[in-house]
């Protein structure tokens, strides 16, 4: 957890990159295999598309993609990053985590340090504070942090309480306290481990193994508490960015944008309504994405940005919830 202090300099997010698979997968599509209707998609959670990965197509090729236009975003050179943080909630394979394939991939130097982090849809968040905080303990200069999902190789497409509301993304930032605009001005990080069971993939850890006819198996899917999650995402949501809010001394009517986890236009709507803030200042485009996890945060801030809504100067509030429950909030001034 990060608090600003007189005397103290916090890090700067020097930039921001995303990217989706090209695929679409509409409701429409999804009505023709499903007993679903784009009518029951849209009116209960406002998505309407999602975009997956090929078959052919790896997840870490879209961190990949999302790096490098982070990178060239920013004025750090491939060469000075120190450390490469990776949000994932399902890797390319067990071991290695992805970090590493997407560290040789984008050609950084090969002796850097690197690991995957898990934290649930807060993952992108819980690495922008990890990051910031070892920048300010001195032993890491430029991070580049990844929030990557590749959801549709792990849903059920049977299964129609869960799988119309993902999508497959990535985003990336570089983290580092060189630059004029994106410094952080405090982060949170939060968990609820009594909620630990409302989002889950049990089969292919160690309790319950890859086996023989696992595809039968709906534990080797993701599985979903979808009310249970609902109830506590709003608390969560405002609970962490009342807190970055406290710590830096300033209000929600400070608050140019706020930039939440995209999974479900009914909980932003509520968050919003529970903050007491209009439509107008959240950013929002899960109708074209769904749910990518830990990449909802950068893809809806850099659309934010691209689209000319979010300009130099206005205070950005991130805040996210997800499996675990891992919950958490970001200030920064962009
Ligand atoms: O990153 C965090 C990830 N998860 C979330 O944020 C999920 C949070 N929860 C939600 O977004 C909502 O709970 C859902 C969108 C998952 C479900 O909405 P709901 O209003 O809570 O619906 P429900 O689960 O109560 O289901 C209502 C009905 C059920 O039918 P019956 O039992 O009333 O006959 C479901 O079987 O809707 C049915 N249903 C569907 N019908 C058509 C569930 N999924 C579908 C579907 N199409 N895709």
């Amino acid at each position: 957890m990060i608090e600003p202090s007189d005397n103290e300099t916090l890090p700067n997010i020097l930039s921001v990159g995303a990217t989706v698979p090209e695929k679409v997968l509409t409701n429409e599509d999804l009505e023709k295999s499903l007993d679903t209707s784009d009518e029951w998609i849209t009116s209960r959670t406002g998505i309407k598309r999602r975009h997956v990965l090929e078959k052919d197509e790896t997840p870490s090729s879209l961190g990949v993609e999302a790096s490098r236009e982070a990178l060239e975003d920013s004025p750090v050179g491939v060469e000075e990053i120190d450390l490469v943080i990776v949000a994932t909630n399902i890797s390319d394979m067990p071991i290695p985590g992805s970090s590493p394939l997407i560290v040789e991939e984008l050609g950084l130097p090969s002796d850097i340090p690197f690991f995957d982090l898990k934290a649930g849809c807060s993952g992108f968040l819980y690495a922008i504070d990890v990051a910031a905080n070892m920048i300010r303990g001195g032993g890491y200069d430029k991070i580049l942090v990844i929030g990557l999902e590749a959801l549709s190789r792990i849903v059920n497409w049977e299964d129609r309480s869960t799988c119309v509301l993902f999508g497959d993304g990535a985003g990336a930032s570089v983290i580092g306290d060189r630059g004029d605009r994106g410094r952080i001005l405090s982060t949170s990080v939060h968990g609820d481990s009594s909620k630990s069971k409302l989002i889950r993939l049990e089969g292919g850890g160690t309790r319950l193994p890859p086996a023989e006819g696992s595809e039968q198996d709906e534990r080797y899917y993701l599985e979903m508490e979808g009310k249970g999650v609902f109830k506590s995402a709003v608390n969560m949501m405002k609970s962490s960015s009342l807190s970055v809010l406290e710590d830096a001394d300033l209000t929600l009517s400070n608050v140019d944008w706020i930039v939440p986890h995209q999974a479900n236009i009914r909980i932003i709507k509520q968050l919003a309504k529970s903050l007491g803030v209009g439509m107008d200042r959240i950013v929002v485009n899960l109708e074209e994405y769904a749910n990518t996890s830990t990449a909802t945060i950068p893809l809806a801030f850099k659309e934010g940005i691209d689209e000319g809504f979010i300009e130099s100067g206005d205070l950005v509030l991130l805040t996210a919830f997800g499996a675990g429950a891992a919950y958490g909030a970001t200030l920064l001034e962009w």
